[in-house]
């Protein structure tokens, strides 16, 4: 059975991924998993039920239980629009803790399948090209630098009215960096066969065109 290609774009925090990820997909008119968003709903989702973010068996019963969808850019949780409630911070660093147990990360796996449908998906998150769709027609590892990623993270809160410091912004993204690429279960790599896009020095456009240069010379 064929199955829809899929483009699978990994890399750090606030790498800029979600943003070319998603104009990628708008313009190979496929769909698009924002799989952190996934993290970050059962992140929201152990904080209102008090559990504790240790206790991973616990998380894994909740995240099944939990009714999430997406529509027109929004995300819902039990129905409940919670688009600007999962974005913060915090809730951010949650889902980096609650992200390291195998039985959350089992949890989600068929959601995160469900989502390959025709004509095509583009997947961004930390472990898409090595656990959720090996067989990606491509894979990117999209990176910047930690500084260049801190600067950009800044940027967004600062537009979006929420004060923010630069040098605690990059202490939580290395810390957030360092717990994702170092969990025993699918951690944070470029696997093989990935292409690397380092992002620092590019404009959204031009990283959005490489991918799909990069795509475009996968079919032929
Ligand atoms: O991409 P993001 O910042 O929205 O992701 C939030 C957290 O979720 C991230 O720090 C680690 C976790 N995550 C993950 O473990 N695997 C994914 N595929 C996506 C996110």
């Amino acid at each position: 059975m064929n199955l829809p290609p899929v483009i699978a774009i990994d890399g750090p925090t606030a790498s800029g991924k979600g943003t070319v990820a998603s104009l990628v997909a708008q313009k190979l008119g496929f769909h698009y998993l924002d799989s952190g968003a996934l993290y970050r709903l059962v992140a929201l989702g152990c904080q209102k039920h008090g559990l504790d973010p240790k206790n991973g068996p616990e998380i894994a019963e909740l995240a099944k239980k939990l009714v999430i969808s997406f529509k027109n850019g929004q995300v819902f949780l039990n129905l409940e629009d919670v688009t600007e409630a999962i974005r913060s911070e915090s809730m951010g660093l949650l889902a980096s803790q609650i992200a390291v147990h195998p039985e959350v990360r089992q949890a989600l796996v068929s959601i995160q399948h469900g989502f390959r449908t025709t004509p095509g998906l583009v997947a961004d998150g930390r472990d898409m090209a090595s656990v959720i769709f090996p067989d990606a027609s491509l894979k990117v590892f999209l990176t910047a630098t930690p500084s260049a990623r801190a600067e950009r993270r800044h940027k967004q809160l600062i537009a979006k009215g929420i004060s923010a410091k630069l040098p605690d912004l990059l202490q939580d993204l290395q810390e957030r960096d360092a717990r994702d690429s170092s969990r025993g279960t699918a951690p944070l790599f470029m696997t093989d066969g990935a292409k690397l896009l380092e992002t620092s020095e590019l404009s959204i456009d031009q990283a959005v065109k490489a991918v799909l240069d990069w795509y475009q010379g996968s079919l032929k």
